[in-house]
């Protein structure tokens, strides 16, 4: 019995070593870097910044960057801190993008962004944990018209030397960061814009590429995949944990075509409202992070409807947000 005790004390001590050792190397090993290597083609990437480029890129930058880049406080992107990503990534900023050449990405070269925007990667290797998103499976186009207007003379793009101190990762991003997420590969060919003719095909880009709909709607930022969104867990069934600026719970809608959970009882009339407006048919706003998606075209808002119908749909009654008072 003794020796029995001796055993167990020795091995339980062997593991509480042993997850020191783990916690000690996470906590200096940091966030992983990885090795940049752009192509020839990406080095040398010059985006023409003409006119229809740098408003497609305003306009994406609307549905997938100002929201976590703007400062209400200076009307730039020059960062804001994020109250509103779960409380286990604790105090995270975003950072200053604008023209400044030091605090901002003036000085980054349109393969570097192009690299970046992808992969997540910089070019001294570092690398954006999961909060900064990546855009694997975007249209080359679009991942253009990001750039030409990233270099465009939009106001809240003006050189500006305001900026939030680097963030200091906790231990749980950095152990996503090591153990669960990794930069996605770089697109092996050419991706295009579906034509708006082929409506399904169309929606599904608009959806799950530019607007990253099923990023938020579908049951886990952690348990998806970003190359092939259709496999994430519980995709577009909604109850994924978000935060408010508050820190409030507000969990995702389930907008499959489920008749009792889900959306399947809306018109097209319904749904246009509450992407583009963020109104809920059953009275009162939708709440934030659900955010108006103004920018799209009614081409664009009935082809994610089209597209939606094909995705199989999926019991799970969520309960939403209710606001206080
Ligand atoms: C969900 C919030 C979120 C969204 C959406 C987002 N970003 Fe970020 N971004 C971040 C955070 C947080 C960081 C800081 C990461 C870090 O500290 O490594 C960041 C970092 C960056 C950087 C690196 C800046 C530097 O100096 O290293 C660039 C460039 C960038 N984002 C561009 C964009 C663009 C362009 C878009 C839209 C296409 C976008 N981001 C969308 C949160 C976001
Ligand atoms: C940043 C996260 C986020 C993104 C991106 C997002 N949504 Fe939402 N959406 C939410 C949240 C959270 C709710 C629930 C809001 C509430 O309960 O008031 C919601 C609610 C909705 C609803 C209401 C459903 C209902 O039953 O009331 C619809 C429809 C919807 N979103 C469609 C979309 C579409 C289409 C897109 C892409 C164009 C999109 N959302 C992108 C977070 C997001």
């Amino acid at each position: 019995m003794k020796r029995l005790l001796k055993i167990l004390a020795y091995t339980l001590g062997i593991v509480a070593l042993l997850i020191g050792a783990f916690v000690a190397y996470l906590h200096f090993k940091g966030i992983p870097t990885y090795p940049y290597k752009p192509t020839p083609e990406i080095s040398a990437l010059n985006v023409a910044p003409d006119s229809t480029r740098v408003a497609r890129g305003a306009k994406i930058a609307t549905l997938l960057c100002n929201e976590c880049h703007k400062d209400n406080a200076t009307g730039r992107l020059t960062g804001r801190s994020m109250p509103d990503l779960p409380a286990v990534f604790g105090k995270v900023n975003s950072l200053n993008i604008t023209h400044h050449p030091e605090h901002g990405i003036g000085a980054w070269t349109d393969g570097e962004l192009y690299y970046f925007l992808r992969t997540g990667i910089r070019k001294d290797g570092s690398w954006a944990p999961p909060f900064m998103p990546k855009f694997p499976i975007m249209a080359d186009e679009d991942m253009y018209s990001i750039i030409a207007w990233l270099r465009s003379d939009d106001p809240s793009l003006a050189a500006d030397t305001r900026e939030y101190p680097p963030n200091a990762f906790n231990l749980f991003t950095k152990f996503l960061s090591n153990m669960a997420i990794f930069p996605p590969p770089l697109p092996e060919r050419a991706i295009t814009i579906p034509d708006t003719t082929d409506q399904i095909a169309f929606g599904k880009y608009v959806a799950d590429a530019l607007c990253a709909c099923y990023a938020c709607h579908s049951a886990d930022f952690a348990k998806q995949d970003a190359l092939h969104p259709e496999k994430s867990l519980g995709f577009y069934g909604g109850g994924n944990p978000m935060l408010n600026y508050e820190g409030e719970l507000v969990p995702t809608a389930n907008i499959t075509m489920d008749k009792e959970t889900g959306i399947g009882n809306w018109t097209l009339e319904q749904f246009r409202e509450a992407t583009r407006y963020a109104k809920n048919p059953r009275g009162g706003p939708l709440h934030y992070p659900m955010f108006p998606h103004t920018t799209l075209t009614d081409t664009e808002v009935d082809a994610i409807w089209a597209y939606l119908q094909t995705v199989p749909p999926i019991k799970n009654a969520v309960v939403r947000y209710q606001p206080k008072n």
